[in-house]
């Protein structure tokens, strides 16, 4: 990493299946950052809930969840294979098993519990102390690091971003309709922005990028334009 840079937090926020996770996690190991995708651990903790029957239907059983929050370790390992890091529940490679269907019904709920929230905000304000990081997320440029020195809210067309899900759910071999997918994408937008804890809204000081039509490298192009301004050239 250069020396003269300025190390900084850089939140990154947007609506589900935007592309942001692919952006940030370029934009970590283009500048030597460590990329935390807070998505996943509410992914993981959704994954627990479901493996330890604290699902009642849609329901969950939020008394025994808040029991268990405390046991429940989250971590992050880079993968030599994808250069990229692998989310860790209880010390289990759980990558695979929080991307699909499943898990992405069922999350939504589990991150609208307010203890949840507080426990895995703590972590992830945590994994950011000395800087240096992109964090993916919801709520990173409100809530977790609300003085952080970058803020980009990533936005794109439901329609858009359904088709993206289709083609990642398709490449990892999982079947799946475009309605279905749509339709998942749209609950989940509607749960994230209605809910009373942490609804997912704009920073007042983020900059917006709508990437319906922008390609991967031209996104690229223009955050890496974004980070070199704040941190210095
Ligand atoms: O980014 P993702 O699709 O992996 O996120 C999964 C779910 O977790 C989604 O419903 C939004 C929620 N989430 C959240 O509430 N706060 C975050 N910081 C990250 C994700």
């Amino acid at each position: 990493m250069d020396e003269k840079k300025k190390r900084i937090v850089i939140a990154i926020d947007g609506h589900s299946s935007s592309g942001k996770s692919t952006m940030a996690k370029d934009l970590a190991r283009a500048i030597g950052y460590t990329y935390i995708d807070t998505g996943a651990m509410y992914r993981a903790v959704t994954l627990y809930c479901l493996r330890n029957g604290l699902f009642d239907g849609d329901n969950i059983r939020t008394d025994a969840l808040r029991e268990a929050i405390g046991k429940i370790e989250i971590s992050f390992r880079p993968n030599p294979r994808t250069g990229r890091p692998d989310t860790y529940l209880n010390g289990e490679n759980v990558e695979q098993e929080i991307r699909g269907m499943e898990v992405a019904d069922k999350v939504s709920p589990v991150a609208a519990l307010g203890f949840v929230r507080r426990a895995l905000v703590a972590k992830q304000q945590e994994m950011g102390r000395e800087k240096g990081v992109v964090m993916d997320g919801r709520d990173i440029g409100t809530v977790v690091f609300p003085d952080a020195e970058l803020k980009i809210f990533v936005t794109a067309s439901p329609e858009v971003r359904a088709r993206r899900r289709l083609e990642e759910l398709e490449a990892k071999g999982i079947a799946a309709s475009y309605e279905e997918v749509l339709a998942n994408v749209r609950k989940r937008d509607h749960i994230d922005s209605t809910r009373a804890e942490s609804p997912l809204r704009q920073a007042d000081d983020a900059l917006v990028l709508d990437n319906s039509h922008l390609s991967i490298a031209e996104q690229q192009a223009w955050l890496l334009e974004q980070y070199h301004r704040v941190a210095g050239q």
